[in-house]
């Protein structure tokens, strides 16, 4: 059996969790900052890099007691240490250096974006691969050829805004709050007539590359010039198109490539309707795996997770590792 502790700093979620042998859980706990940058509808770096440094070493005491584990029982420390806001980032890697060199175990650096695509590997499946991945949050959206532990390719991102950040932007036009997403999707819900189309936007074949920002610009011209425009539908209508771009992408990436499993996650992973037409979209043959709604969102679970798969392959760090804004 081996212990690893998993640390995760890089946005506004601070976290600690402990996991066994790389798919069980024992321990995942997470401080959210949501309501410290509420209201400036977006991550404030430097309020969250303090933030992080004021809960860290609660988290990890809480992570370890509620697991039932001690230092000395853990066999590697994980940390996120690329790609992110770099103060923030700071914090678990340098809480995972101590914890390093004082019990003498490897320390692994993580990428934030292997390991997202990992959650739903610590829910009782076994790891798939090649796969393709989808990974939509809100500072990222990418798409990802997968063909093992630290063998990803990019094929295809978002050439402007993230998805969940047009998300949030086009819920702060709309006053619905942050973080945008959820609120968009519980809105759209409501709407009935359905007849609102923002232009669609048709890729060319074999472009894997996403665009936010015309359709961002497509929903704030309807507002202004439509008044008194239904939000439900207005909120139905954009969201129906970011979705199924999203779609068309991930299943044209996959099926040209003749692979079969698909793996989504990321905070817009939790979206009901992106799950709904997911289902719709499958054929015959092909898996499409998402981790829980709760695993979606940046969590300590899957650095531990992914960082069982390096220590096994003997991958570690040295402690002069450093922190990058970029994977
Ligand atoms: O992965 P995540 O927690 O971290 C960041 O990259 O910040 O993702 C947060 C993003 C936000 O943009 C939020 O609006 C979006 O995920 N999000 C959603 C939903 N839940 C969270 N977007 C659409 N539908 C949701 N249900």
């Amino acid at each position: 059996m081996i212990l690893g502790l998993g640390l995760e700093s890089s946005c506004d979620e601070t976290a600690a969790a402990v996991v066994r042998d790389g798919r069980e859980i024992l321990s995942n706990v997470i401080s959210s900052q949501v309501d410290l940058h509420r209201e400036y509808y977006g991550v404030v770096p430097e309020i969250a890099s303090r933030a992080h440094l004021e809960i860290i070493n609660l988290l990890i005491e809480r992570a370890l007691n509620e697991a039932g584990v001690r230092f000395g029982d853990l066999r590697y420390v994980a940390a996120t240490n690329r790609p992110g806001l770099v103060g923030s980032l700071l914090i678990a890697l340098q809480s995972a250096k101590v914890i390093s060199y004082a019990m003498g175990i490897p320390l692994i650096g993580v990428n934030h974006l292997e390991a997202h695509l990992y959650a739903p590997f610590l829910e009782g499946r076994e790891p798939v691969y090649p796969h393709i991945g989808l990974l939509v949050s809100g500072g990222n959206t990418a798409l990802y050829l997968v063909r093992g532990v630290g063998d990803l390719e990019l094929i295809g991102r978002t050439v402007d805004d993230a998805v969940g950040e047009a998300y949030d932007k086009i819920a702060k036009y709309m006053d619905l709050g942050y973080p945008g997403g959820p609120a968009i999707e519980k809105l759209a819900r409501t709407a009935t007539a359905r007849r609102i189309l923002f232009p669609k936007i048709l890729p060319e074949p074999g472009d894997c590359r996403f665009s936010y920002s015309g359709i961002k610009t497509a929903v704030i011209n309807h507002l202004k010039n439509n008044p008194g425009a239904d939000r439900a539908e207005v909120a139905y209508a954009f969201q129906e198109r970011i979705l199924e771009i999203l779609i068309r992408r991930t299943f044209a990436a996959a099926r040209s490539r003749g692979i079969g499993t698909i793996v989504v996650a990321g905070g817009v992973a939790a979206n009901g309707r992106l799950r709904e037409m997911l289902a719709r979209e499958k054929r015959e043959g092909e898996d499409i795996i998402l981790p829980t709604p709760a695993l979606c969102t940046d969590n300590a679970a899957m650095v531990a997770g992914i960082g069982r798969h390096y220590y096994a392959a003997g991958l570690f760090d040295r402690l002069d590792l450093d922190v990058r804004a970029r994977a």
